[in-house]
């Protein structure tokens, strides 16, 4: 089974409708000249419709950066992955650290937004990865393994869907430090195993993408290696060039299995 490299850009709490216009045009380009790769703007809820009536024609796709665990009611400030499908979304990012941290989500809420996400036909893309802290303490592993059991204890492999694991350690986002690339494919590989444990067949096919502090000048060296299926990027997905060379980069990967 060959794997299909994801690059997803993930614009964090950034943008406008000018650079929206700007970035969806050039990462449309990357995907139209790249069917080898599938390419993912998740720009900020507002500029989600903007993005989708744009890239519409085009292969690009669209995500949103959150979505709630819930369908529907008194949920002042959610937004449903209901809502985000009805809107032409097809990726939602789910338990980023960034608001594991700062909005307390625990791997319960993560799990159930995962499996909410699933549920309304969309895929989620879930970020796990540990603190400087827990790699200091060695439990790097654990705390990884950990984070994706909550999630495929509750959803099963049926459940998983076309859900996409991003593998991002907390000390490499937005610091410019990514991960050695063999420090990365060894917990890529973990990732895969722990997939197995509950179906090979779902391990074969998930895609277990990278992020934090990816570049230009590391993507190829990632991406060389046999369980890095792509890219989630932060910063450099703010910079069209940056961009479109990473998805470029992706494009040259080949997984022969
Ligand atoms: P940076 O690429 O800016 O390090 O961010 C990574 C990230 O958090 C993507 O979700």
């Amino acid at each position: 089974m060959m794997r299909r490299p994801l690059v997803a850009g993930n614009w964090k709490l950034n943008g406008s409708r000018a650079q929206t216009t700007d970035l969806v045009a050039a990462s449309m380009r990357l995907a139209d000249q790249h069917d080898e790769i599938e390419c993912v703007v998740c720009p900020p809820n507002v500029y989600l419709q903007q993005a989708v009536d744009q890239a519409t024609g085009s292969r690009l796709e669209v995500g949103a950066q959150d979505a709630s665990d819930h369908e529907a009611g008194a949920f002042t400030g959610e937004v449903s992955a209901g809502m985000l499908g009805d809107v032409g979304c097809s990726y939602v990012i789910v338990g980023h650290s960034e608001r594991r941290e700062r909005h307390a989500e625990d791997d319960v809420l993560v799990a159930a937004k995962f499996a909410a996400t699933v549920r309304a036909g969309l895929a989620p893309i879930l970020c796990i990865g540990e603190s400087l802290a827990d790699r200091d303490d060695g439990r790097a592993a654990d705390v990884v393994a950990g984070q994706l059991r909550a999630v495929v204890d509750m959803v099963g492999a049926t459940g998983f869907g076309a859900g996409v694991v991003a593998y991002e350690p907390v000390w490499a986002i937005g610091t410019g430090r990514s991960a050695d690339a063999d420090a990365a494919q060894e917990i890529h590989a973990l990732i895969r195993r722990v997939l197995a444990e509950t179906d090979h067949a779902l391990a074969e096919r998930t895609r277990i993408v990278y992020g934090g502090s990816v570049k230009v000048g590391n993507a190829a060296e990632l991406f060389s290696r046999p369980d890095i299926d792509g890219a989630l990027v932060g910063g450099a997905s703010l910079d069209a060039e940056q961009f479109t060379a990473i998805g470029r980069a992706a494009g040259a990967r080949a997984h022969p299995e």
